[in-house]
């Protein structure tokens, strides 16, 4: 198997491809990834001379940087790339557009023009927009209903997908996934951003009331479904994941303010999210049906074991969060070009 990763230097994609060299000897992986603030070559270090493994930096909305990475052909390209941070998508929602809407289309269509390329699209429950305390988590047929830009430009991306599975015949496949937590995660989201900062003794910033709803999921078990619906899914069907793991704000940060042993009046309630999401939950049972996938971990082992990862590699969310990551990436980039 010939594969094409996108995003691969992100959080997710990384743990992704770390998973395929590990786990499918023989498969090859191109990782096509940009280097935004959010790709760190550091994620994948341990594999930088894996024999399986070639880096490509380039953009998936300039279709040159896609035909080099799909030189010499592809049986399947895995999107991950993404501008992928609520907030930033509030601030400027232009290159959310550009990454999540144009790019994806570059993607399906340089599949496309191959023999048999399967794509699957990594998408997120966002794309349904928020659910009130009572209602039913999210299946398959809940009608798309984002709210904020970035998942919006996520919705369009996922019809677009969709809409070549059904005009052209292509192989398409979408996946939405809960919120992921784990190892290697951007210092931006919830919860790595309050357990570094419970680590550094900082103020750990709650919006609103603390009240809203996430639906979480280890980062390893979104990928074993990534790579289930790679091995097993059908075209043009989308499948759900999540972890049946809906917890609120609040709750999370008082775990971690527990694991970590730290000061509960570390927690500052401040300014909400505009138009923050309430509630997000998602229906996994046709991805458990269809594909024999199932989540390994539940949320308070794999909370532990992320606190854990967090404490016992400070080096790497330090340099993250004092921007020297980016340092690490110019003289990686040189030695590679040179
Ligand atoms: P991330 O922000 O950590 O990583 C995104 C990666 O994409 C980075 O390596 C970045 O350099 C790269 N990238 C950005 N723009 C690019 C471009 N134009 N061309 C090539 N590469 C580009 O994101 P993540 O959290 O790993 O999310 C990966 C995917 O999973 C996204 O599509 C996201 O929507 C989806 N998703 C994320 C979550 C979550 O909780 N994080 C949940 C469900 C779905
Ligand atoms: P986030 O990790 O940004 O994921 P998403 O918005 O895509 O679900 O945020 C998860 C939840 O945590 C969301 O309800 C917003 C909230 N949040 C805070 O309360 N404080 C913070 O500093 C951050 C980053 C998020």
């Amino acid at each position: 198997m010939k594969l094409v990763v996108t995003g691969g230097l992100g959080f997710i994609g990384s743990n992704f491809i770390r998973m395929v060299l590990q786990g499918r000897p023989g498969w090859s992986v191109v990782n096509l990834d940009l280097v935004t603030y959010a790709g760190n070559p550091a994620n994948l270090a341990d594999l930088e001379r894996h024999g399986g493994y070639r880096f490509v930096k380039g953009d998936i909305a300039e279709p040159q940087d896609v035909a080099a990475a799909l030189e010499g052909g592809a049986d399947a390209i895995v999107n991950f790339a993404a501008e992928s941070h609520v907030d930033r998508s509030i601030l400027s929602a232009e290159p959310f557009v550009r990454t999540n809407v144009v790019g994806t289309v570059r993607l399906l269509e340089a599949a496309r023009a191959l023999p048999a390329c399967r794509v699957v699209h990594v998408s997120t429950d966002e794309v349904y927009g928020a659910l009130t305390p009572d209602e039913p988590p999210f299946t398959e047929r809940t009608p798309l209903s984002p709210t904020s830009p970035y998942a919006a430009s996520k919705a369009a991306a996922d019809h677009l997908a969709l809409a070549f599975a059904r005009t052209h015949g292509q192989d398409v496949v979408v996946t939405r996934c809960s919120n992921n937590y784990g190892p290697y995660q951007f210092p931006e989201k919830l919860i790595p951003l309050m357990i570094t900062n419970a680590i550094e003794g900082r103020k750990l910033p709650v919006y609103g009331d603390g009240r809203q709803v996430r639906d979480w999921i280890h980062v390893e078990d979104h990928c074993a479904g990534v790579l289930a619906a790679l091995e097993r899914g059908t075209a043009g069907e989308v499948y759900n994941f999540g972890a049946r793991a809906e917890r609120h704000n609040l709750d999370i940060v008082s775990r971690i303010v527990a694991l970590l042993k730290v000061r509960p009046d570390l927690v500052e309630h401040v300014k909400d999210r505009p138009a923050h999401d309430r509630r997000y939950a998602m229906d996994p049972a046709k991805a458990e049906r269809a594909l024999g996938w199932t989540p390994a971990r539940t949320f308070e082992q794999g909370l532990a074991d992320t606190v854990r990862w967090y404490v016992e590699h400070e080096d790497w969310w330090r340099r993250v969060k004092d921007g020297s990551y980016r340092d690490f990436y110019r003289t990686w980039y040189e030695e590679r070009t040179a």
